[in-house]
């Protein structure tokens, strides 16, 4: 066992998954906010970790407006090699038992900082199963598990022009500066649909993120490093308003020290385990 702050973080065992489950069978509300974390299993890389992102690469040449307006070219190379990474990828146990837990109950909001789409892909994934199982019905629950993206998504993107954002999924051809995607509409270049550093989030999604936090009773945390404003303060508003705060993540966080449970381990094995099988919270 080893304490960190006020709460004493044990390594991801049956009294602990038990402790975290209680909370969620309490509870009316449950607010999940993930992090890179909950897609390295699938392999997704992060940013801050052993191998993240921003060890490999420098953010401020890759993922700002400058960085853009100075060689979109560039700018397009690295996130259409990202959307090729990301392609490859399935959602793992972590997405699928979360978007279960959502699409099972009511009360329970997804919001995400990742723009892989893995949490998207799997809610479409349950819905289909549920519908095979229903005759084909896409059950009303589906649409829960979609999640909150703030920081967008790599298979969106925004027109430099008119403004208009949409689904943008197939290769980028960034061999040069006139074959970069361009707006069907207006003719101008396209970017992608992802907040970069020193530009706001959508402010309606922004809001909806707090909303829930300031309902929530439960804030599960999975998967973030929790250094990132204004995400990181979704946690901190939730435990404010009262909610117990249960973080999944092998390494302590600037979180640890204000939540319930923190289990040390990774989100594929410890979250199928603390959110499964709560279709129907207990009277
Ligand atoms: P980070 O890379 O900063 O943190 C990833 C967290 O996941 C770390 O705390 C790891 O300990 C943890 N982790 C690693 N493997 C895990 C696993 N298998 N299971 C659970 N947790 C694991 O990523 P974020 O916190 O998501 O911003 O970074 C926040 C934002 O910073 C990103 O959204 C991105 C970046 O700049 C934008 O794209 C705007």
């Amino acid at each position: 066992m080893r304490t960190v702050g006020s709460v004493t973080t044990v390594p991801f065992d049956d009294a602990t998954v038990r402790s975290a489950r209680r909370l969620f069978d309490g509870a009316e509300r449950v607010l999940v906010l993930t992090g890179a974390g909950v897609s390295a299993e699938s392999g997704v890389p992060t940013f801050r970790g052993a191998g993240g992102l921003w060890r490999e690469y420098r953010a401020e040449e890759l993922a700002t407006p400058e960085a853009f307006a100075r060689d979109p070219r560039l700018v397009w190379e690295w996130y259409g090699w990202r959307r090729e990474v990301v392609r490859r990828c399935e959602p793992n146990a972590a997405h699928l038992a979360l978007a279960a837990f959502a699409a099972g109950r009511a009360g329970v909001e997804i919001v995400t900082q990742n723009v892989d789409g893995l949490h998207a892909r799997a809610a479409h994934a349950t819905a289909a199963e549920a519908a095979g199982r229903r005759g084909g019905r896409t059950p009303g629950g589906a649409r829960r598990a979609l999640p909150i993206e703030l920081h967008g998504s790599l298979f969106r993107a925004r027109c430099t022009g008119c403004g208009r954002t949409f689904e943008h999924d197939e290769p980028v051809d960034a061999r040069s500066r006139e074959r970069l995607p361009a707006c069907a509409r207006c003719g101008a270049l396209l970017r992608p649909a992802v907040v970069w550093f020193g530009e706001s989030l959508d402010p309606a999604l922004l809001g909806a993120a707090f909303d829930a936090a300031a309902r929530a009773d439960v804030c599960l945390v999975v998967g973030t490093s929790a250094v990132v404003q204004p995400a990181a303060s979704i946690a901190t508003a939730a435990h404010a308003s009262g909610a117990r705060i249960v973080e999944v993540n092998p390494e302590p966080t600037p979180l640890t020290p204000i939540a319930t449970v923190s289990l040390r381990a990774a989100a594929a094995s410890a979250v199928p385990a603390i959110v499964g099988q709560h279709e129907n919270p207990s009277p």
